[in-house]
């Protein structure tokens, strides 16, 4: 486990301006995508995240030969030699679940592991499993691996019953390999749905509709090599606006995007930041002391993002008024609180709502980053605070966060990163 920790001493305003990485929600899937095209393709804006790397380890033991140039990475799939994914990297990483399909469609068959809980909560797979089912998949479920067949496969409508991102993204990959018209009804809506299906369609892939409920897949083409561009990570886009709008300050957010944060910004507006499109980005300026009053619900796409829930809650702790979090998308979704109170902040949870009182000001203390967005949380609270924090399991926010330490010194905040 890494025990390297982050000390911030908080109080300070942020300024000047901070570049959004690449969104590693996007490149995931894009990288599972990349087993289905004999060649070599090319992936740009791609960040440096443990999760990207645990991804080159599947792609790598596949068979595929990934190299990387800068922030470019190259992703040559013409000789896999494997269809499975080993035990080892389904643990380091949950979400490679949709390297099932993609598998799938490039080998014909594949073998994983039961991706088990993480700290988010068990992560069931269930929608993934039935969809893929629903179109002829034969996939074994026992004894806590999957092992999966397309040999049945045919093309078809499915309903998700509630738009799983993953489950989604999984049916999107493997019916692209099977001829005939496959609709994927109650869809995922992100945007980073609309990345993939660019690269998909990049590759030659027959497809439409990703960024509503409704997507048709054209299988059974083959997919030659692409190159596609990641899209700004959005919730990082929301880590920054927060930390800002929290500590104070007039900080520039380069390649934010607005549309794909709207309910983060209307939020942030409502609680008295301002907010304007600037030269590719947001504009945010904050006296840091932010206005309580709204009910926060976590939706699908387009709703408010589950993954900005403990971003904003951080931002909302050190302000006036109450601030009501329900989250409805994951069942244990609520750890950064006890880390939260621990610095001064008055929650009280009751199952999935969570009561923010803001107070006049946060201390800062040690704390524990217990996931990756509760991670992002502590750093938002701790730049707002009073004193230092030093915040620990930095193996948690180093699954999506590249090069925060010099990106938020840079910005005028005081932080570095000790080796405990
Ligand atoms: C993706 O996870 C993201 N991860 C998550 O981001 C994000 O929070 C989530 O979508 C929701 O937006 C990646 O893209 C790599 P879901 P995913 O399937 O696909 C339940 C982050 O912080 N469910 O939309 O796993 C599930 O338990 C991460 O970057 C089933 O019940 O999310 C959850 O409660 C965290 N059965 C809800 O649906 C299934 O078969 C949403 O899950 C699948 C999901």
């Amino acid at each position: 486990m890494n025990t390297d920790r982050l000390i911030i001493e908080g109080g300070r305003r942020l300024g000047g301006r901070i570049r959004v990485q690449g969104a590693k929600n996007s490149v995931l899937p894009i990288m599972a995508a990349t087993v289905m095209c004999r060649g070599e393709s090319r992936i740009d804006n791609v960040p440096e995240l443990s999760d990207v790397a645990t991804a080159i380890s599947i792609l790598r033991h596949l068979g595929a030969k990934v190299t990387r140039e800068g922030s470019t990475l190259l992703v040559d799939a013409s000789c896999l030699s494997a269809w499975d994914i080993p035990d080892g990297l389904m643990r380091e990483m949950r979400s490679s679940v949709f390297f099932l399909g993609a598998i799938l469609a490039a080998c014909g068959k594949c073998e994983m592991s039961y991706p088990g809980g993480c700290e988010l909560g068990p992560r069931p797979i269930d929608l993934h499993l039935a969809a893929l089912r629903e179109l002829g998949a034969d996939i074994v479920d026992e004894g806590g691996r999957l092992t999966a067949s397309s040999e049945g496969m045919h093309a078809g409508t499915v309903h998700l019953a509630f738009p799983s991102v993953g489950a989604t993204e999984n049916v999107m990959l493997a019916a692209c390999a099977v001829p005939g018209l496959t609709r994927i009804c109650n869809a995922a809506r992100e945007p980073e749905i609309v990345n993939l299906q660019e690269f998909l369609r990049a590759a030659g892939a027959r497809i439409h509709g990703a960024g509503t409920s409704v997507i048709e897949i054209e299988g059974g083409r083959s997919l030659h090599p692409a190159r596609v561009r990641v899209m700004p990570d959005r919730i990082v886009a929301a880590t920054w606006l927060c930390a800002a709008a929290a500590a104070g300050g007039d900080l520039l957010v380069e390649e934010a995007t607005e549309d794909t944060i709207a309910t983060v910004c209307a939020s942030l507006r409502r609680a008295g930041v301002r907010l304007e499109a600037e030269a590719g980005g947001i504009r945010i300026r904050s006296e840091g002391r932010l206005r309580g009053g709204e009910v926060i619900r976590t939706q699908p796409y387009p709703g408010f993002p589950t993954d900005a829930q403990a971003i904003l809650m951080a931002a909302m702790c050190p302000g006036d008024g109450v601030t009501i979090f329900v989250e409805n998308i994951f069942d244990s979704r609520f750890r950064h609180v006890s880390e939260l109170v621990r610095m001064g902040a008055h929650i009280r949870t009751e199952g999935r709502t969570a009561v923010v009182c803001g107070v006049r000001r946060l201390c800062g203390c040690e704390v524990c980053a217990c996931d990756l967005r509760a991670g992002a949380a502590l750093v938002v609270a701790a730049l707002a605070a009073e004193g230092k924090s030093s915040i620990f399991r930095l193996d948690h926010i180093d699954r999506g966060y590249e090069n925060m330490v010099q990106l938020l010194s840079d910005a005028g905040a005081s932080i570095c990163r000790t080796r405990a």
